[in-house]
């Protein structure tokens, strides 16, 4: 049944209105509420109705609808020994019709759990089809292949699994329990596929390539695609070309020629973030060159400097870009999520490309977000001197987008900064937003208490570095809630600067328990879980700010209250 929105929004608003009510602060009395009027339950960011979910799977766009698939364990809202995909569709990626669960342990090579996968659309026969990874009975890694039962179902509720299951199996060199994540195939000009998969050989981190001609017979890659020492397993390996003209537009898994680079993204276990490497597909040698390779240090590039792992990109024909998905875990305790009967979120869908300098991705969050703004705060020309808070009122900043560019004096005043062996986490926690500098720390106080004793600041500093300047973006969750049972980890990282930069932008996208922050046009992006005492639905404020003797100029600043989103199941969508 086909959902209409303009009738849905009749069932939605009651909720919206009655959120804000009766807050309480001690834990256990806001979590013992149904989720959806939970104070820390999102708005507009996807989760399940309940449970446990983690990576994002399989994302897709086919005929018209967008699919979300992801782990999930229906039984808990921890993690589990039976995980299977949940699945929800979409014709925006932003409202959510939750289905079904696609797959769930059914044969002697998945019935210890189905991990993570990923999708591929044959083209001519216009096929979707899923590999994914099967815990099976001996609970060693096997691959396994998946089709929809039927291709006229617009939603593509039921799959069926290949009678040749697992299609592969752990290879020598490859521990049987670190054998996962097959990513998007892609078909090289000989017509055969390929597909990397994560792995892990003591301590040596790999990712293989298989190749076949039918989807189904796979042979493996002697030689690893990428390999890094010392890394432990990779996850969730994706592969794919950006175009390096700078174009904001996607490119599509396949495509090989001299206008794209190739972006390989690892999940490293240990580190518990996402990696990307730019570089060259050497396709005739079936392996991956990267500019730089892991060196272990801050100064690997990262998706996201806070909260976001396991994450996965598809090509949307529909509008020639390539979107990423990624996981955003709690950061409460475990007993907390029990309490409210859920953990894990997805980001945003963010549009990705190559930067023009060619060293970076930029992500931006997709343009559908835009659709969920209501009323609407401009500020223009408003000069933070040292020590200003400006208040942004008058939206619901508990539920909130916000845009700002701050205009900066003339550099050169900037502190001296040798970024090299500077742990820019450390250096976030040293060089708080309390701490007064020359330019910066400036920037905004979300899920703020009226008092500001409660805040998380997203903030920069800017600073003079040998040949160069550079920038610092902190996401500082250490003020964000008077609980203590919680990770409030001072995120940042420190980046390169145009020297004739004249504005930076910060872009935070507030909603409730999490704040994804894009700075510097999208070059930078930290997303944190804050869970406020204070500051909930109502009682949260807005600020922009600055503790730098240097003046800098709010040129520009947009905030909107967002709707929430229409997430709930076919044909009842009256919860999210
Ligand atoms: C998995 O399948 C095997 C054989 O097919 C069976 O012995 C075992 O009990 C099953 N395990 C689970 C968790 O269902
Ligand atoms: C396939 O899906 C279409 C559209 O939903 C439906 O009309 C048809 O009955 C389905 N076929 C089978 C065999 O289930
Ligand atoms: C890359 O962008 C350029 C300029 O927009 C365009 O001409 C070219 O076709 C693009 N390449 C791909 C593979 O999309
Ligand atoms: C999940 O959250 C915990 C607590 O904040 C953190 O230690 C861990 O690194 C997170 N894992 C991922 C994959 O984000
Ligand atoms: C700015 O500095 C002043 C003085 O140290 C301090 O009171 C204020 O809280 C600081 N602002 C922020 C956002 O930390
Ligand atoms: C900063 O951006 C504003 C708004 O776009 C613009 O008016 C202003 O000229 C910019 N400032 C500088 C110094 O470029
Ligand atoms: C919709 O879902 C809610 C929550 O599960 C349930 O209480 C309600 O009965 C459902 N309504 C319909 C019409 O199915």
């Amino acid at each position: 049944m086909k959902i209409i929105p303009e009738l849905l929004l009749f069932v939605i608003v009651p909720f919206l209105l009655n959120s804000g009510n009766g807050i309480e602060t001690s834990t256990h009395s806001i979590n013992n509420r149904t989720p959806e009027k939970q104070p820390y339950r999102t708005s507009y960011h996807f989760q399940p109705r309940q449970n446990w979910m983690n990576d994002p799977n399989g994302p897709m766009y086919y005929k018209g609808v967008y699919h979300l698939f992801y782990q999930h364990n229906p039984e808990a809202a921890t993690f589990g020994d039976r995980i299977v995909w949940g699945h929800s569709v979409s014709y925006d990626l932003i409202n959510w019709i939750h289905l079904n669960n696609a797959i769930e342990p059914s044969g002697p090579y998945d019935n210890n759990s189905c991990w993570s996968g990923s999708a591929t659309i044959i083209p001519g026969k216009e096929q979707p089809v899923i590999l994914y990874t099967g815990i099976d009975d001996k609970k060693h890694q096997v691959q396994n292949l998946a089709m929809p039962r039927n291709l006229s179902d617009p939603f593509l509720r039921e799959w069926i699994k290949h009678p040749q299951n697992p299609v592969m199996s752990p290879p020598s060199g490859v521990e049987v329990n670190n054998f996962r994540d097959p990513s998007t195939a892609w078909q090289g000009k000989d017509g055969k596929w390929r597909v990397v998969i994560g792995a892990q050989n003591g301590d040596e981190g790999k990712t293989i390539l298989y190749q076949s001609e039918d989807f189904v017979n796979w042979k493996v890659d002697p030689n690893p695609f990428y390999a890094s020492d010392n890394t432990g397993v990779c996850e969730c390996p994706d592969f794919f070309p950006v175009n390096i003209s700078g174009s904001k537009n996607g490119v599509d898994t396949s495509v090989q020629n001299p206008s794209v680079r190739h972006v390989l993204k690892i999940s490293y276990l240990r580190k518990q973030h996402d990696y990307y490497f730019l570089g060259k597909y050497v396709s005739d040698q079936e392996n991956f060159i990267p500019d730089v390779r892991f060196t272990g240090t801050s100064s690997d590039l990262r998706y996201d400097y806070g909260k976001f792992y396991a994450s996965k990109s598809f090509f949307d024909y529909a509008k020639n870009r390539r979107i990423l998905w990624g996981w955003v875990n709690e950061s409460d305790s475990t007993q907390d999520d029990i309490e409210k009967g859920w953990a894990g979120l997805q980001s945003i869908p963010r549009q990705v490309w190559l930067d023009k300098s060619g060293k970076r991705l930029v992500q931006w969050p997709i343009e559908e977000v835009e659709k969920l703004r209501d009323k609407h705060i401009s500020i223009m020309g408003e000069k933070l001197v040292y020590g200003s808070n400006l208040e942004v009122s008058g939206i619901t900043a508990s539920q909130a987008d916000v845009e700002v560019l701050f205009e900066l004096p003339e550099l050169q005043s900037a502190e001296f900064l040798d970024p090299d062996g500077v742990d820019p986490q450390l250096l976030c926690s040293q060089e708080d937003a309390s701490r007064s500098g020359i330019i910066g720390p400036f920037g905004l106080l979300a899920l703020a208490s009226k008092d500001l004793k409660e805040h998380t600041a997203i903030f920069f500093k800017i600073y003079r570095a040998p040949n160069r300047y550079v920038g610092l973006m902190c996401n500082d969750q250490r003020r964000s809630s008077f609980r203590h049972d919680l990770d409030k980890t001072a995120y940042g990282t420190i980046f390169d600067i145009d020297p004739n930069l004249k504005n930076i932008s910060l872009r935070s996208l507030i909603d409730h328990s999490i704040i994804e922050s894009f700075g510097d046009e999208g070059r930078v992006c930290i997303t944190s879980r804050v869970y406020p005492s204070l500051a909930i639905d109502k009682d949260a404020h807005l600020y922009a700010f600055n503790n730098g003797s240097q003046s800098v100029v709010v040129s520009k600043l947009n905030a909107w209250s967002m709707k929430q989103a229409e997430i709930g199941r076919e044909g009842n969508i009256s919860y999210t």
